[in-house]
């Protein structure tokens, strides 16, 4: 029997390496991607050689990320419980497939992840396993074993030889982290009090707001589809547009946030977050669509919205419910075309101009000058009196 582990080639998932050998005696193979989480990841293969892997797969999924995961929720302009732009959330659906990939092209018949029990991210994974690989057998470490304190973990690795690295001044953090092209978040440590407000050195991407720039700086970026396809008039794929933008964004403090969340399994939990390109993304994809669709899609939308964005923060991307409003909201992009300016200045993202080819907005409509026929006033008497025939209805029932 085989394996497959989730392995980033930290003290972590280099212990739950040496267990799974011992406890499962079987063969591991070892799955590490980058997705853009800042980590040199081939630093995982000397790692897994040195713990007795013989298939090891490191692989560079920025560009599959960023289009096919998250491209497609920010067209949902998805966000969960008013804040929070499911950086982690969008990331496990990818691992979880590209896991079941391997596990079937190695003829594998088990996979394996670090996540803890207590979490959301155990249940993301697994259920990507078993919407892709029914019969698979899930193996959660954190479940099973008996390592219950951070000493415990360390004497395992010293008893079995896993180097435990003496992190580098100035990389070490005492925050339980998660890092992708799309967010950092911070979990733990002193957050674990609510009231406590984080100290500035816990944030890495962003500079804060008061720190930015003192003057403004203003981006165009080009939608087709729903999509963001060029910035400043430069064509860019889907990972070079989001870390473009994360750059832009964390040098003007744009997209931190301190918020309490539910988790799935019943918790409630305090996180920070830094979502620059992301922040940016979702404001200036609600103004390209102000232009270009339809009222009642778009209000169909914002009502759909924190269903999907539930869907993805619980783990169901691979649920028939999900793929159903996804192509749903898909089908509304077609129009979505065109171009929105922004200003960047401290923490703020305003849209300061939008315009496409397939605007809906007719400046003959809405003008308040001479709109030379384009609308006729006298049309609006008759609506108003017809919708508010069932008030008066009302009104008069009432006395
Ligand atoms: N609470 C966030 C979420 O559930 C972030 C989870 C971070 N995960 C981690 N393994 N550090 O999406
Ligand atoms: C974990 O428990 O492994 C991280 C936090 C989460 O999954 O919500």
């Amino acid at each position: 029997n085989k394996a497959v582990l989730a392995y980033s080639g930290g003290l972590d998932t280099s212990i739950i390496l040496k267990w799974l050998q011992d406890t499962y005696d079987c063969e591991v193979v070892t799955f590490t991607a980058d997705l853009g989480q800042g980590d040199e990841v081939e630093d995982a293969r000397s790692k897994a050689i040195a713990g007795g892997v013989e298939s090891i797969y490191i692989e560079d999924l920025r560009e599959e990320f960023v289009r096919d995961y998250v491209f497609p929720m920010f067209r949902a302009n998805a966000i969960y419980e008013g804040e929070y732009l499911l950086g982690t959330s969008i990331a496990r659906p990818l691992i979880s497939k590209r896991m079941i990939e391997i596990a079937n092209a190695e003829g594998a018949d088990a996979v394996s992840h670090g996540a803890t029990g207590k979490g959301n991210d155990q249940v993301r994974f697994e259920f990507g396993f078993y919407a892709l690989k029914p019969d698979v057998k899930v193996i959660a470490p954190w479940r099973e074993w008996d390592l219950v304190s951070r000493e415990d973990m360390l004497n395992f690795a010293e008893k079995h030889d896993i180097p435990v690295e003496r992190k580098r001044e100035g990389s070490k953090s005492p925050y339980s982290m998660d890092a992708n092209l799309l967010h950092i978040s911070y979990e733990g440590y002193d957050l674990e009090d609510p009231w406590c407000e984080p100290s500035e050195e816990m944030w890495r991407w962003s500079v804060s707001p008061e720190s930015a720039p003192d003057s403004p700086e203003y981006i165009e970026l080009t939608y087709q589809a729903g999509d963001i396809i060029a910035i400043n008039g430069e064509a860019m794929t889907p990972a070079q547009v989001l870390t473009e933008l994360n750059r832009l964004g964390g040098k003007h403090g744009i997209g931190r946030i301190d918020i309490v969340e539910n988790r799935f399994v019943g918790m409630k939990s305090r996180g920070c977050y830094e979502t620059p390109g992301g922040t940016i993304m979702l404001k200036a994809h609600r103004a390209i669509e102000s232009l270009t669709l339809d009222r009642e899609a778009a209000h169909l939308k914002d009502e759909l919205m924190p269903r999907y964005a539930k869907m993805v923060y619980n783990g169901f991307w691979f649920a028939p419910e999900r793929v159903m409003l996804q192509a749903a909201i898909d089908a509304s992009q077609v129009n979505v075309n065109g171009d929105v300016r922004l200003k960047l200045y401290k923490g703020n993202v305003d849209v300061v101009g939008r315009r496409s080819e397939q605007s809906m907005f007719d400046e003959r409509l809405c003008t308040f000058e001479d709109d030379e026929g384009a609308y006729d006033q006298k049309d609006a008497g008759g609506f108003i009196k017809l919708n508010a025939l069932r008030l008066r209805m009302a009104k008069l029932a009432g006395k």
